[in-house]
């Protein structure tokens, strides 16, 4: 993104969130193009980088961050306009983080805190999609404490209520990670630990046969539009975590090749998800397109990979929205937003 930002219109400036927490002012911009290039630069970082390291004050007037000397020497101020938080799963998509920015009163990118949250568990999530009338695979919550106490009890739920192949998935988390593709019922046991050892819930799905991955971009606050729908070819079995970022191997078809009625209900379920969760800025909406044709809501994404080699990118790309035309908007949303947040009226007084 760095490398695509219009310097006569942005002054940006980059925050490095070190592996303990700590936010850092990164000495140099971000290199990484793609998911797989942060994932292989996240590998060989072998330690926190030195730099100034970023506070946010609670409440921060002029000074949106204070930048600390490592000998903590000084504390200067500096003032930013907007934070375009591209951070991916629990701590960075799941409303946490908007909180904080929200508490500071800070403009940001994207959804605020409920939708973040909401669109990050995949059960809350899917009990929204379905009571908006859009279909998703049947599922049951297994919580890690039911599954301690009685491993047959949770099985035979399960067994009784879901067909197999199921996915057993980690509720909050993303990436592929924790999630596995279960044949049988003997491989629910070790797909069931897998998961909760990354969430103590788990969500265990119908496997939709056949699928192919649908995606499609949101874009917008109060009237948001979806972009044209994209295609993921995976390399695997399914789309795991291999898949993704590994392989190299996974194809992406743009637009992807829909019969006219199906793209445009996937636009419209789109747009139904990103409202169903309180979506505002951006999000993109992934489906299960099942052998039989029935469309299948998969999962929201309310701070998709943002690269510009990324699917969003590429979506609103074929949609006419370039690159840079694409940050000018989410920052405009970003700033709309806040605008109105202030003029809200949260006390009697
Ligand atoms: N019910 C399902 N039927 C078929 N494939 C599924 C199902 N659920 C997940 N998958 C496969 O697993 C991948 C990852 O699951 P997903 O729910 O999207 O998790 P994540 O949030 O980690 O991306 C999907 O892209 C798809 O390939
Ligand atoms: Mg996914």
């Amino acid at each position: 993104m760095f490398a695509n930002l219009d310097r006569t219109r942005y002054e940006p400036v980059a925050i490095r969130i070190e592996k303990d927490g700590r936010w850092v002012l990164a000495d140099r911009p971000p290199t990484a193009a793609s998911a797989a290039d942060v994932i292989s630069q996240m590998r060989e970082a072998d330690g926190p980088a030195g730099g100034r390291e970023v506070l946010m004050p609670a409440c921060p007037g002029d000074d949106t961050l204070l930048l600390v000397n490592p000998d903590r020497s000084a504390i200067t101020g500096l003032g930013l306009d907007v934070i375009f938080p591209v951070l991916h799963g629990p701590y960075g998509e799941d409303g946490t983080v908007q909180g904080l920015l929200d508490l500071a009163n800070v403009a940001y990118v994207g959804c605020g805190v409920l939708a973040s949250a909401a669109g990050m568990d995949k059960d809350v999530a899917k009990t929204l999609f379905q009571a908006r009338g859009l279909r998703v695979a049947p599922w049951v919550v297994v919580r890690a404490a039911q599954w301690l106490a009685d491993r047959d009890v949770v099985a035979r739920r399960i067994n009784d209520t879901l067909t197999y192949p199921v996915f057993v998935k980690p509720a909050n988390l993303g990436s592929s990670l924790g999630i596995s593709k279960v044949h049988t019922p003997d491989g629910l046991g070790a797909a069931i630990d897998l998961a909760a050892g990354f969430d103590p819930k788990v969500v265990v799905e119908t496997g939709v046969t056949g699928a192919r991955e649908i995606e499609c971009g949101v874009l917008g606050n109060d009237a948001p539009e979806a972009s044209v729908p994209g295609e993921i070819v995976p390399s695997g079995e399914f789309y795991d975590f291999d898949a993704k970022y590994l392989s190299g191997a996974s194809r992406e078809v743009i637009p992807a090749a829909l019969p006219r009625e199906i793209a445009d209900e996937v636009r419209r379920q789109s747009l139904v998800a990103f409202d169903a969760i309180d979506g505002t800025g951006l999000a993109r909406v992934d489906f299960l397109l099942a052998a039989s044709g029935e469309l299948c809501l998969n999962e929201i994404n309310t701070m998709p990979g943002f690269t510009t080699i990324s699917m969003y990118a590429k979506l609103w790309a074929a949609s006419g929205v370039t690159y840079p035309a694409l940050i000018d908007r989410l920052v405009a949303l970003a700033l709309e937003r806040h605008l109105s947040q202030q003029q809200r009226r949260i006390s009697a007084f």
